[in-house]
């Protein structure tokens, strides 16, 4: 047992449905155990400055386990290695005042949230000396050595309820419809909204596509009595031979932001087909709004698991959904990496075998 009285908790990187319920769970589990929680503000910057802490007991988490966000705050710009602030010498680097403050303020370990980003940052802070119990955080689902992230259920099922309502004008106006969803450089809400949804196309990272065999299976559809098509198309797929489309380029401090794709396929497409094509953006609304059961099961046996490492004195890992257990796993064998969707797998398969095509010209039935 390593003798922990006091942890921290915090959130980094974009907010996903379900971060509560993981602040939640921390909080809990470690107060029944006689273990003080400190909540810090806004990821690392609650370690960088005085003032963005406050306790954390039962009574300040009741209520949150149903509520998007996170009450702690969070920022995906304020890495303490390289810090944002234009000096002359470049990015300041922090870490060693989170260090400091880490001890001033009486911690014994943390608890981090967070996509890989904040995962990074945990595992160098953990080689600093802090014992850190890292807890995968993502709509996105592209956190390795976890089967799903809390979010991704949630996102999912705001986009298929999303595809399910684009089909009700896409029948009425015989149109195509496109929907663009997020997940940065992995298809997975595309591949599981799309086929929850129906979707006729799915265009994912993974896969990269031609958009005239697209506009050929469109085709083929009108000619089988289908005069609708819904078009799932993630953030980050790519043309064969092209690039993703970005809406703004990234730096040291902050990643590219991913975005525009839907609109030009739906003015290619209309000009392969002839065919009236909308699209439309879901952004944020897929991060927002109440987590699904799924996501507040996960993300309480993730916080619950977390506290219980911290006492157990394993640090330096993630608690990761490996079902039916969860389970730990290094820091060290998953910063840095991305999961993606193996372009052979079951679902892929499936998919295909369901007639929907991803733009490659391999072949779909009716
Ligand atoms: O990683 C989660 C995510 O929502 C991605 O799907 C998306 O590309 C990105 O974050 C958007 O980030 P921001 O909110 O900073 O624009």
């Amino acid at each position: 047992m390593a003798h922990i009285k006091r942890i921290g908790v915090l959130t980094g990187g974009g907010d996903a449905p379900g971060l509560n319920a993981v602040i939640r769970a921390v909080v809990k589990s470690a107060c029944n155990l006689g273990v003080e929680v400190l909540g810090i503000e806004d990821s690392f910057d609650g370690l960088i400055e005085p003032g963005r802490t406050r306790v954390l007991g039962p009574k300040d988490v009741t209520g949150i386990l149903r509520i998007g966000g996170t009450i702690l705050g969070t920022t995906n710009r304020g890495n303490p290695f390289a810090y944002p602030l234009s000096t002359r010498e470049g990015k300041v680097d922090y870490s060693a005042r989170v260090v400091e403050n880490f001890h001033k303020f009486g911690l014994d370990a943390l608890v981090v949230i967070g996509g890989d980003g904040t995962l990074s940052i945990a595992h160098r802070l953990s080689k600093e000396g802090i014992p850190i119990v890292g807890v995968p955080k993502t709509i996105d689902n592209d956190i390795v050595g976890t089967v799903s992230c809390f979010g991704f259920d949630t996102a999912v099922s705001f986009a298929t309820d999303a595809i399910d309502r684009l089909h009700t004008t896409a029948e009425a106006h015989h149109r195509v419809m496109l929907v663009e969803v997020m997940g940065r450089y992995a298809g997975w809400i595309a591949l599981y909204a799309g086929v929850a949804g129906g979707a006729d196309v799915i265009l994912i990272p993974e896969i990269p596509f031609d958009l005239d065999l697209v506009a050929a299976r469109l085709r083929e559809r009108d000619k089988f009595g289908a005069r609708f098509s819904i078009v799932v198309v993630a953030e980050g797929a790519v043309p064969v031979g092209g690039k993703v489309s970005i809406v703004a380029e990234g730096n040291a401090a902050t990643a590219e932001r991913l975005g525009g794709l839907s609109a030009t396929c739906a003015r290619q497409l209309e000009a392969l087909t002839g065919k009236e094509a909308r699209y439309v953006v879901l952004g944020h609304l897929q991060r927002g709004g109440t987590p699904t059961s799924h996501d507040r099961t996960l993300a309480t046996r993730l916080g619950g698991k977390a506290v219980d490492c911290l006492l157990r004195g394993e640090f330096d890992v993630m608690v990761a959904s490996q079902p039916p257990d969860i389970v730990t796993v290094p820091l060290d064998a998953v910063v840095g990496k991305q999961k993606r969707v193996p372009p052979d797998s079951d679902l892929i398969r499936t998919a295909r075998a369901m007639g929907i095509t991803f733009g490659d010209g391999i072949a779909a039935g009716c």
